[in-house]
Formats: structure tokens, sequence, C-alpha cells
């Protein structure tokens, strides 16, 4: 060690000195002061530097000295005046480490508020396994055996799980095989939905992703028509999205009900004047339903002589993105907590 590094380490034990007791206090003194201390051998030193650099060498040693003094005075008196009590040790004025409190990840929060805003009208909650049979993912709601989702193209197929081996299981496709289950157990009056995790063999992209999250809905009892569908639907988007928002249904076709429809909501961005997300026709799709087909409530146990419901289905990730206006559906499972901690459940309004 140079001068300069031996005396910036003497410096630095002075201030991280503690002594808190009047033998202690004397101890730091014979070991910084004494004839063989630390700040003493340092000045005796000064007698071999060359005479260039007496002049500042001089000043650094007289500096250290005198830190070294009032540092013994400084513990001498603390020692004298006895120990501190625990008050005196808190400093205030410290800066504090702030806790990093976690928050509901986006999905978990938009899944919750759709189970609420159900949950208000009766709807109970139900689930599933995500590993699904053949008959409760498709079967029994009247997928034909040629159905384009059977095909490996769409669905995930999970070989050797089945009771007869290879390719009779599948992660689900939706969660309509846990209405299936919740009709094979009981009668009507059913007011269920199901939210869960369901998989389709897509290429991941912003709009798309092979694992996504669904809550589908179920109604079913004697004189159910489509007028209770358009009303429920009518509820739940104002519910969510605001009392200004409309919705209108347009017919589309799913093997499991008849009639269905795709429902479309006016664009929360845009208002309804035509923007991006929209593709400036102001309407967004959010949904499908439709009437329970009656050879599914047959297949499932329940007469449809006597009973009626309705169905639909939606995309967690859907609405949230429109809740929240995020754009590329990737984020949602990137974990960047730079991304996650911006949701909170009263980010948004409704
Ligand atoms: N199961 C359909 C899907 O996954 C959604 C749906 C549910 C449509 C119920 C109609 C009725 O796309």
């Amino acid at each position: 060690m140079n001068m300069q590094e031996q005396i910036a380490a003497v410096e630095a034990e002075l201030g991280a000195a503690v002594a808190p007791t009047p033998d202690a206090v004397e101890a730091f003194r014979i070991g910084m002061l004494g004839k063989n201390g630390k700040v003493t051998a340092l000045l005796d030193a000064f007698k071999n530097v060359p005479p260039e650099e007496k002049r500042l060498w001089g000043q650094r040693l007289n500096q250290l000295k005198q830190a070294a003094r009032s540092r013994w005075e400084e513990l001498k008196a603390a020692a004298e005046a006895g120990p501190a009590s625990a008050d005196d040790a808190v400093d205030a004025t410290r800066p504090v480490l702030t806790a990093h409190a976690g928050s509901l990840h986006p999905i978990s929060i938009v899944r919750q508020r759709i189970i609420n805003v159900f949950g208000h009208i009766g709807f109970t909650v139900s689930q599933g396994p995500e590993v699904e049979d053949d008959r409760h993912n498709f079967g029994a709601l009247n997928f034909p055996p040629e159905h384009p989702a059977r095909d490996m193209q769409d669905t995930f197929f999970v070989q050797g799980h089945g009771p007869s081996g290879a390719g009779d299981m599948a992660l689900r496709t939706h969660t309509s095989s846990v209405q299936v289950r919740v009709m094979e157990a009981g009668q009507p009056p059913i007011r269920t939905i199901s939210p869960g995790r369901v998989y389709r063999n897509e290429a991941i992209s912003a709009r798309a992703h092979c694992m996504f999250h669904q809550v589908e809905g179920l109604y079913v009892d004697k004189g159910v028509g489509f007028a209770e569908l358009k009303g429920t639907l009518d509820y739940f988007t104002r519910s969510m999205f605001g009392p200004e928002v409309a919705i209108r249904m347009r017919p589309s076709y799913f093997p499991f009900t008849e009639p269905s429809a795709e429902v479309d909501m006016s664009c929360t961005i845009c208002g309804g004047k035509g923007c991006t997300v929209c593709k400036h026709s102001g309407w967004v799709e959010i949904m499908g339903c439709g009437m329970v087909d009656p050879a599914v409530l047959a297949n499932c146990g329940i007469d449809p002589g006597v009973y009626s419901g309705f169905a639909f289905g939606m995309g967690v990730e859907r609405i949230a993105q429109l809740l929240y206006r995020v754009p590329d559906l990737r984020l949602y499972w990137e974990n960047d907590v730079r991304f996650l901690e911006q949701f909170t459940d009263g980010a948004f309004r409704g």
C-alpha cells in the first residue's frame, strides 16, 4: 500500500470504530495514537517521504492526526454518557427499503371480474379437467367424427393417457367440456359458468396463442329462450365495459348450439367511430353463443322436450385486451415485471 492508501484505510477505520466503554476508548487511543499506533506509525513514515512531497503529505498526515484525536474525543464523550437507549439507535433519516408487493396477473383480475358479474345474477362456477376425453370435449357436444376441430392441426392430443391407450385424450379446446360434465351430474335448473385454461394448436403471434383462458356459460331451465340469452349478454357487457356499450348478434355456427350467433360489442376504443382495433367497423367480436342444441341436452341426460337452454363462451385475453388496450397477446405470458406491475384492480373503469 502506498501512503495515500494507508491514510485512506486508517480514515475508514476511524469512521467505523465503536467503543462503548471507557476501556474500549482507551484501547482505541492506544491503537491509533499510542507509541505503536497506526496513526503514529504513519507520522513516523513521514521522514522517508522524498523532499518534494513533504508539503503534501505533511498536510494530509496532520489532518489524519486531527481526525484521530477528535474521533477519540467523540468516543470518549459517548462512552462517558453511558449506553444509548434503544430510541437513540433509530435513525429516522435513513432511506428505507421499499417493500415490493406482488400484484394479480391481469388475466386473473379480468377472469375474477367476469365471475363476479355473472355471480350477481346467480351463476355458479364449475371446473373440470384440462386433459379431457373425446366425449366431453367433442362427442357429447355434437361434433361429427370428421369435424376439423378433431384434427391434429387444431387439437393437442395426449398420447397414451386414455382408457384405451393413445389418442383418445386431448388438452381441452374449450371449457364447453365442463358444461357437459355439469349436465351429466344433475338436472336443471342449471346456471353456471366455467372459467379455465384451454389449448389450441396455433402458431404463437400477437393475435393467437396455443394456450388461452375462457369463460363459458350455461343456463338450462324450463322455457329459456333467445331473449334471455341476449338480455344476459347485454347485462354482462355493460357491467364490464360501461352502460353506453351496445351489442349485436350475427348468425354463426357451432355444432352444439342451434341457432348460434357471434356477439359483437360497440368498439370501446373509438366509441364506434372506427379505429384499427375494430378494423374501422365500429364493432369488435367478443364471444360465441347460441341455444343449446336439443341433441346435446339429450346426450347429457336432460329431456329436451321439457328443458331448453342457452350457452356462450368468451376468451378472457380478448376481454382484457379491450379493457386494458394491450394489443399483443404475447405480453401477457412473458412475465415481464414491468408489464405486470401496471395492473391493479382499479386500473380500469367499470
Ligand atoms: N365453445 C365455443 C368456442 O370455444 C364458444 C361457444 C360456447 C359458442 C358456447 C357457443 C356457445 O369457441
